[in-house]
């Protein structure tokens, strides 16, 4: 949709329609109050909305009801707190007497052609865009409000959030400020969220909901491994396939909060946004606060259409980095290879086998800076060990590339070790957990975002690095969460955010610096895959456990909201060193497919053997990463024994269908496998030379192999061959 017309208003009705491909979001002026009409599958022609039936609960002024029964069962589209609406707030506001709550109503519109920025905030982008601002003004003169709306029309996404302007003469406090409110009907109506924890982020878990709440969270000032920032509302009869789903999935990495509240009158209403535990944010009279933005999607085609709405939306909209839709380097990674125990030599060593095996990058990972031996120091001190590194940074990046390997590197910029000489030197940058003092986590403290001069350092420590050195690629970690809100400068209400804000100039900077970086996100592996990272690099390391049958579940559950092009993935070393698990070398390599791909293993002290299936899972990758990349994703079957996936092109005429046998049975008859996504009409030819029509592999289903043992996968890619009926053994090279 080139132009503004899938955003509408009827001036007489009142009536405000957001259209995307599939989908409607209405809303309407009620008597000045702002209603949220309809959020479902798209409607054409003209609105009356008698289904809102306001007339039951009027309070229309001048008009019969009560006000109090009227605010707090209206469908408020941005719900204010203390005017009588007791479901969740979207907004709460206290004057400077302490006074709590504000009473806002519509004032005015604007739609734009392009969006506006969301100031220091990652946000969505784009050609094409168009935005709806909605301006409400507080009937008490403290704030106006204006809810913006960005529409991304061929991926069925829209995008929304709020900015609040102050227009009191006085200082107001905003305790809450929600980047959404949806109020939907109650339909046996369930969430699914993303659960998790360090080494098992995103598993999927699917709640009923009551009547109250069900809240979703983290006060960790990360978004965390222990809740992920996105989650669906759906039906109880909601599959992979049919079904209603309402996504939703913050463009924000820190404190976060999602209520999913069943009200006495049998709607839900869903608020996202800021974490507001402790949250005061102070504006003078003019100021103004940016909510970060939510991405929402409506599917009524179930959970995997949701999914791969979200998948183009990030891929397009959110991921600026110019390695998005590009093949990635094969990267080896010595972290699980030498964890802190390595030097220039070993590095070298590793990587000369690398490179004969075909991998193109090494990373070299934590410890190659002041005087880390372990966990326990050094962090802030980002200058090369040259214990351990005599060349230097830039001399062992010039022995890489002389190689034929490019070099990567890990920093922890946010983090400071209690023994370095930048915490010798500045103490008082290291946030304090209390009035009192510290609590470690990791034996590390965290730098205190919020003061420029830290960030400055820090600033200065990467680009002397990346200005000084050929090193072509970072992983960005943080490896333990904010626990108390004690900073020199900014006041603990404020201190999540800020830090967050801390966090987004500087990388927003390193990618301005240095656009040809390819930065990974990490933190502790998984704790803040979001889409406020994925807005300034392309991929993030998925979880910091690399078995691959616990990687299924984890990399299916990113795999909700997140494109697998995003999600770090290496074939490592067995017994696996999270859960002692061994498995095939072959199935590591096709569950790390499902991601960027790489290697983290110590590549000299494998057999020849095994280096040859590196070199086939080369060859895979390069075969089919673009499918990987660029395809859409569809979850096929999802067991305790077994689990299938595949990527179909956009074109459909290429698929690329993966199947793991997670344990194996006696006598058991192949399994048939019905893919989804293909053209019915399209044959497609499978790697050992059979041709199917797309109608028989999506209804009958595809064969896999007699699959003997545990822990055992195959692959198999299918290309569209012409779909004439005669002799198609004649044709069957040439592609549509
Ligand atoms: C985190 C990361 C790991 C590794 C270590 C290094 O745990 O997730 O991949 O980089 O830090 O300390």
């Amino acid at each position: 949709m080139k132009d503004r017309a899938c955003i509408s208003f009827d001036n007489e009705k009142m009536i405000f329609h957001i259209k995307t491909r599939k989908t409607s979001y209405i809303i309407a002026v009620i008597d000045g109050f702002l209603a949220h009409a309809y959020y479902g599958t798209r409607l054409e022609g003209s609105l009356t909305l008698n289904h809102l039936m306001v007339e039951d609960i009027a309070f229309l002024q001048g008009n019969i009801g009560e006000e109090g029964t009227f605010m707090d069962s209206f469908p408020f589209e941005y719900p204010s707190d203390g005017q009588g609406d007791f479901r969740c707030p979207g907004i709460s506001i206290k004057n400077d007497k302490h006074i709590t709550g504000c009473n806002l109503k519509y004032e005015d519109y604007r739609i734009l052609q392009g969006r506006r920025a969301i100031k220091g905030l990652p946000y969505s982008n784009g050609k094409d865009i168009s935005s709806l601002e909605i301006v409400l003004k507080d009937v008490n003169n403290l704030v106006e409000v204006t809810l913006s709306y960005s529409v991304f029309y061929e991926s069925d996404i829209i995008t929304k959030n709020v900015i609040v302007k102050s227009i009191s003469h006085r200082t107001i406090t905003l305790n809450t400020v929600m980047s959404s409110s949806l109020d939907i009907p109650y339909d046996e109506t369930e969430v699914i969220s993303l659960p998790g924890s360090w080494a098992r982020e995103r598993m999927i878990e699917r709640t009923k909901i009551g009547h109250g709440q069900i809240v979703l969270a983290s006060d960790r000032g990360i978004s965390s491994h222990q809740m992920n920032p996105a989650f669906a509302v759906v039906s109880k009869d909601t599959t992979e396939t049919t079904g209603p789903a309402w996504g939703m999935a913050l463009v924000y990495s820190g404190s976060f909060v999602a209520r999913i509240e069943r009200t006495q009158f049998d709607r839900v209403r869903i608020v996202a946004g800021i974490s507001d535990n402790d949250f005061e944010w102070t504006l003078k009279p003019g100021e103004e606060f940016y909510s970060p933005e939510i991405a929402i999607c409506y599917s009524s085609e179930g959970i995997g259409n949701m999914s791969r709405c979200f998948h183009d939306f990030v891929r397009n909209n959110i991921i600026r980095s110019k390695y998005i839709f590009k093949e990635r380097p094969v990267l080896i990674n010595n972290w699980e290879a030498t964890y802190f125990d390595f030097d220039s030599k070993k590095l070298l060593e590793i990587g000369q086998k690398a490179r004969d095996a075909g991998i193109e990058m090494l990373v070299v990972d934590d410890g190659w800076f002041g005087a880390r031996e372990k966990d326990n120091s050094s962090l802030g001190d980002w200058e090369c060990n040259t214990k351990k590194i005599p060349e230097g940074l830039d001399g062992l990046c010039d022995e890489l590339n002389d190689m034929g390997l490019q070099m990567g590197i890990w920093f922890e910029p946010e983090m400071i070790s209690p023994d370095s000489d930048l915490y010798r030197t500045h103490p008082d940058w290291a946030l304090r957990e209390s009035g009192t003092g510290y609590v470690m986590c990791r034996t590390q403290l965290v730098l205190d975002m919020t003061r420029k001069e830290v960030r400055d350092y820090v600033y200065a420590c990467l680009s002397d690095v990346f200005s000084k050195t050929n090193i072509k690629y970072l992983k960005w970690d943080m490896n333990r969460p904010l626990i108390g809100k004690v900073s020199t400068v900014t006041p603990p209400g404020e201190l999540h955010h800020r830090y967050m804000l801390g966090v987004y100039e500087l990388q927003e900077k390193l990618t301005e610096q240095f656009p040809y970086l390819l930065i990974e996100n990490c933190c502790g592996g998984g704790g803040r895959f979001d889409l406020g990272m994925l807005y300034y690099s392309p991929q993030i390391w998925c979880s910091d456990d690399t078995d691959a049958v616990e990687r299924i579940c984890i990399q299916e559950g990113t795999s909700l909201f997140y494109p697998p092009s995003s999600m770090g993935a290496h074939v490592s070393v067995c017994p696996n060193h999270a859960v002692g698990r061994i498995t095939d070398m072959k199935t590591r390599g096709h569950v790390a497919l499902f991601g960027t791909f790489g290697y983290e293993l110590d590549i000299t002290k494998l057999s020849e053997d095994e280096i040859d299936v590196i070199r086939q899972q080369i060859d895979d990758y390069k075969k089919y990463s673009h499918l990987i990349r660029m395809g859409d994703l569809y979850r096929l079957i999802s067991k305790d024994d077994k689990a299938a996936w595949m990527f179909v092109s956009k074109d459909k005429t290429e698929a690329l269908l993966t199947y793991v046998q997670i344990l194996g049975s006696a006598n058991k008859p192949r399994v048939l496998v019905r893919l989804r996504g293909l053209n019915p009409k399209n044959n497609y030819l499978t790697d050992d030379g059979r041709i199917y029509t797309g109608d028989e592999l999506m209804n009958i289903g595809f064969a896999t192999g007699k699959v003997f043992g545990d822990f055992k996968s195959e692959i198999h890619y299918f290309r569209a061959v012409n779909n004439t009926e005669k002799d198609i053994g004649e044709d069957a090279d040439e592609k549509l």
